[in-house]
This record gives structure tokens, sequence and C-alpha cells, in this order.
């Protein structure tokens, strides 16, 4: 069985002892010691199921959970409570919060029971809503008509991106949010006016802020759309840099999901190796060139490098 769990509870032995029990499960175990913390791992990893503890400082579980349901929709919701705690549990099973709870103290087996059956209904959703390819390509296909210059650049952009995504050992999830967000990073940019995507010259600043406001208007269509949690990320952090001088929140290094990072190369690449209404595109030398003096400052390095030996061997073949 393959997928994350997150387990949140204040007290780190209650967190070993889930880890152990889960060791060879085959899931990817993730902990955090407080509901900031959890949601904190929430807002960048795609998270199969979260097991919380309701008795926590600061917040409760019941309140985390109903936190964590907008953060990251798809997760599936269990919580862990005390016997005297069963009313409010059954409570928020029913205000459709949590999936199930389990009592403390827990019987392994019976919580090993529950959480496997949370993965196994995660992915089922998962897989439903991710085989929905037709409104993603007619998203994309829509903005590709609004700009011309722009036409197979999201193609390309996924072409590029699952490259170095496969290069980078990512699984097939991941690859598939990759695919998916590389279609849709622009799509924000139907709500940009036709006349300052195809402005001949360079733009006003407040032209600019317009321009920038493509990675929330994207973010908020592909959440409407009820998109996985990190196709919705990759599309609001794609114009993010690696050195926090990107938007829209301007967030820096691992803390920006690794599938914009990638998304973020390509999709530099490629605006490089398109004509556009102000410059024609450029020689692949010299945006490999241009890209080798960024790196670092936009890029991750480490995807970066693998990204150039992908594109030299795209360039030979
Ligand atoms: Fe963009
Ligand atoms: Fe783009």
């Amino acid at each position: 069985m393959s997928g994350v769990v997150l387990f949140v509870d204040d007290e780190a032995g209650i967190l070993n002892a889930m880890t152990r029990l889960f060791d060879e499960s085959g899931l990817q175990v993730l902990t955090a010691g407080s509901a900031r913390d959890a949601l904190e791992v929430l807002s960048h990893t795609p998270v199969s199921v979260i097991v919380s503890d309701n008795r926590m400082p600061q917040t409760s579980g019941i309140e985390f959970l109903e936190k964590a349901k907008h953060l990251a929709p798809d997760s599936v919701r269990i919580l862990l409570t005390g016997s005297a705690d069963v009313r409010s549990a059954i409570d928020a099973i029913n205000r459709g919060e949590v999936y199930r709870f389990v009592t403390k103290p827990w019987d392994d087996d019976e919580l090993k029971d529950v959480v496997f059956e949370a993965v196994r209904r995660h992915d089922i959703i998962a897989s439903l809503r991710d085989a929905d390819e037709s409104k993603m390509l007619s998203l994309a296909q829509a903005i590709e008509l609004k700009d011309p210059y722009t036409k197979g650049h999201c193609d390309r952009v996924a072409l590029y991106a699952g490259m170095t995504a496969a290069r980078l050992g990512l699984g097939p999830q991941q690859l598939q949010h990759i695919k998916y967000g590389s279609w849709l990073h622009d799509c924000g940019k139907i709500g940009v006016p036709e006349h300052i995507l195809n402005a001949a010259g360079p733009l006003l600043p407040e032209q600019m802020e317009v321009v920038k406001n493509h990675s929330r208007w994207g973010a908020d269509v592909a959440r409407l759309a009820c998109l996985p949690e990190p196709v919705i990320s990759l599309i609001l952090y794609h114009h993010e840099r690696y050195d926090g001088t990107g938007y829209p929140t301007g967030i820096s290094g691992e803390r920006i999901p690794v599938e914009a990072r990638i998304v973020t190369i390509a999709d530099f690449f490629d605006a490089l190796d398109s004509d556009r209404p102000y410059r024609k595109r450029l020689p692949r030398d010299r945006i490999l060139e241009i890209m080798k003096e960024a790196d670092g400052r936009f890029f991750d390095p480490a995807i970066f490098s693998v990204f150039m030996d992908g594109i030299k061997e795209t360039a030979r073949d």
C-alpha cells in the first residue's frame, strides 16, 4: 500500500508509537506536534490520511480537522479521541468534518484497518477526479485561444516538466499532478484583458500587477473545479522564485512545492524558446546561458541540474 499519512499529537511518545506501527506498511508516515505544524505540512505536501489527537493545547483536534478540510480537502480525516469525547467525535462525523474516530487507548489492528481503509478511499476519490482530463484540457485550450503566442505552450511545459519530474524519480500521482498543473498553470490569464496580454512593449507597473494576479485567479479556478490540492498550489506558486523574490506570496526555497519548482523551470525555458509580441525566440545556447545565470536565485539548483541534463539530451535527439 502506498500513500502519505500525517499523525498529529502533542505527545512525542504517541507519534513514535504510530510511526513504529506503520513502519512496514508501505505508507509514508509524517508527524506533527501541533495543529500549526500540521497545517504547515498540509500546505505543501499532499497527504492521503490525517490522524489527529483531539486533546491538544491551543487548538483541539476537531478545530484543526475543520481547518485541514479547507486546506487539504482530499485528505481523509480521522480523529483519535479519549472516551470522554466520543459525543463530540460523533458530532464531527455528522457534520462531515471527520471520516472516522478511534478511541484512545487504541487497538493496533483496529487503527491499522481504519487507516488502510481511509487510504483506499482517498485513492479512489483522487483517481476519479484526476481521470477527468477533458475538463482540464478545455480550460487550457481556452487560454491558448486568447493568447495566440502561447499556442502549444501548456503542452510543451507539461513535456519538459514531466521529463524533469520523471528523472527526479517522482511517483505516478505526482507526475499526473504535474501534467495537469502544467496544462493549467496559466489558466488565470482568462482574467487578464487581451490588450495587456498582447502588448507589444513593456507593461506599465499597474498592468504588470494585473498580469501577476493570474496565479491567484488560476488557483481559484482550479479550486472550484475541485482539482487536487497539489495542482492548485502548482498553479498558485508557478511564479515564485527560489530566493523569495517571486509572486504572489514571495515564499522561498523548499517551502515552494516541488511541483511548482519544476514547472517554473519548464515555463521559463519555453517562454524564451517561443516568439513573443515584443521579441523573437532566442537560440537554445543563449537560453541555457540566461538560465544558468538565474540558477540559485530563480530556480532550485538540484532540480535545475536535472532539467539541464534532460534538455541537452532532448536537443541531441
Ligand atoms: Fe504564468
Ligand atoms: Fe507559462
